[in-house]
């Protein structure tokens, strides 16, 4: 539904596609397993063709940029509060990039309730 896409800016949608439509993903495995696939995709799907990327596991966020993004998403019409805006650069802070994503892919799908 158009409506599961509100808060993607820019649109992810793209012409090309490789791996399975991830619109949904959310919730559908768990945290240990989205952290496995992405380490090493072949450690839990061995025929896969999708590339590692182990250093999500190396690499943390200083959060320092994360406000003003979401001052430009909420232009964009994506509500965040000016509390959640205050406590962004704090909240994430020293969170490993693996942590952010896994955190990302279990909200796909989840804005709009009574769709999945
Ligand atoms: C950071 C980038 C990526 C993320 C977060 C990601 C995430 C995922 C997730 C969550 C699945 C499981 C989907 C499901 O079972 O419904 C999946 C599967 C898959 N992805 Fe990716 N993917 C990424 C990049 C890529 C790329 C670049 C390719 C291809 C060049 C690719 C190809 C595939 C394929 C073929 C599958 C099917 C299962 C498997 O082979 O592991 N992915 N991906």
């Amino acid at each position: 539904m158009a409506g599961e896409q509100v808060y993607e800016h820019n649109f992810l949608w793209g012409s090309k596609r490789t791996g399975p439509d991830l619109a949904r993903v959310g919730g559908r495995y768990s945290d240990d397993w989205h952290r496995a696939h992405l380490y090493n995709p072949r450690d839990v799907v061995p025929e896969s063709i999708m590339p590692a990327y182990p250093w999500l596991f190396e690499n943390t966020l200083d959060g320092d940029a994360t406000p003003a993004k979401m001052r430009t998403l909420r232009q964009l019409g994506v509500p965040y509060t000016d509390e959640d805006i205050a406590n962004a650069t704090d909240d994430v802070r020293g969170t490993q990039e693996i942590t952010a994503l896994v955190a990302y892919l279990q909200q796909l799908g989840t804005v709009l309730e009574g769709t999945r």
